[in-house]
């Protein structure tokens, strides 16, 4: 994981803070913006665009972000543009802004899941710089794990704002190469479904012997939470945690052996690599 750092200016040497611009004011937008606001970004260098006036009175309401239906009007003065609307409009919202995206070249950060840079870059025009992001829903909490790739043309100052901005609802980690965020998109993309269907199985068998609905729901959720929190506040990496609570013929240890006799690593296994491949396909199918 790469440490964010608090560098909100556009140029160290101007200490200008960077104008950032919204298209789309939907749930990962509004979560960006309110993460930003809370830590301390003015409002007055926020700006957001969408076609539902419904969407913009909701983005008011986080503070005085400057609101337009004009996507156009919003990038003007941007020094860095959040592309946050679905990935099957993205085409449409890009290429009537090609003309002034290639004379500004602000720095396009785009949060649709399995756009391609090379489409991206096709719609905003050669020589713009991108930043693809792979965000997971837990965002919306800002809790959220990010997996960012840069394109050649971004400079380390942009990426070091893009780190600053998606910081802002959770973990960031950089990707070297743009098919890594294939696999992104198979851990922590789709991941939170992936526990979810663990809880949601641990509740049945819990009610399966004997408790209540509400008890194996409660039991499961904070021993999820309780899991995570130990993983990411330990020293030790999870397999020695695992260890550390299986006592030799004690219940985990029952429990761990069932799951290996059904081989958990070949499943899981099998399940990541079906999400990658679907990120890939997707990809090819939204290009
Ligand atoms: N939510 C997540 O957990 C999550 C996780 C990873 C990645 N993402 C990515 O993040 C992006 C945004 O997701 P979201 O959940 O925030 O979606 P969302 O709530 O549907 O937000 C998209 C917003 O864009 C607006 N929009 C549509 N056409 C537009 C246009 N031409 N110009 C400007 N705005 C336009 C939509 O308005 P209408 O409602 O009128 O269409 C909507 O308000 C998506 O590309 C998604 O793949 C989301």
């Amino acid at each position: 994981m790469t440490k964010p750092t608090n560098n909100l200016s556009t140029s160290s040497a101007e200490s200008k803070i960077a104008n950032i611009a919204f298209i789309g004011a939907g749930n990962m937008a509004r979560s960006l913006m309110g993460g930003l606001l809370k830590q301390g970004y003015p409002a007055e260098n926020l700006a957001c665009s969408d076609p539902v006036e419904a969407s913009l009175e909701a983005v008011a309401a986080l503070g005085a972000v400057t609101t337009s239906t004009s996507n156009a009007d919003v990038i003007e003065h941007a020094d860095i543009v959040i592309l946050a609307v679905k990935p099957q409009v993205m085409k449409d919202v890009l290429t009537p802004l090609q003309n002034i995206l290639i004379a500004k070249k602000p720095l396009l950060v785009s949060i649709a899941a399995g756009l391609a840079c090379d489409s991206l870059q096709g719609w905003a025009g050669k020589d713009v710089p991108i930043v693809r992001c792979m965000p997971n829903t837990p965002a919306l909490l800002q809790v959220g794990a990010t997996g960012l790739y840069a394109t050649n043309k971004v400079s380390a100052e942009q990426q070091k704002m893009a780190e600053v901005i998606l910081s802002a609802v959770g973990i960031v980690v950089w990707v070297a190469e743009e098919a890594e965020l294939d696999a992104v998109t198979a851990v922590s993309g789709s991941g939170p479904a992936y526990f979810f269907l663990l809880m949601e199985a641990m509740q049945a068998a819990g009610q399966q012997l004997g408790l209540s609905a509400e008890a194996s729901a409660q039991l499961t959720q904070q021993t999820a939470l309780g899991a995570a929190r130990m993983a990411l506040e330990s020293d030790v990496d999870v397999a020695e945690l695992r260890k550390r609570v299986t006592s030799p013929n004690g219940t985990t240890q029952a429990a761990i052996e069932s799951f290996q006799a059904n081989d958990l690593s070949r499943i899981v296994d099998q399940a990541l690599q079906a999400a990658s491949d679907r990120s890939q396909a997707l990809a090819k199918e939204l290009a």
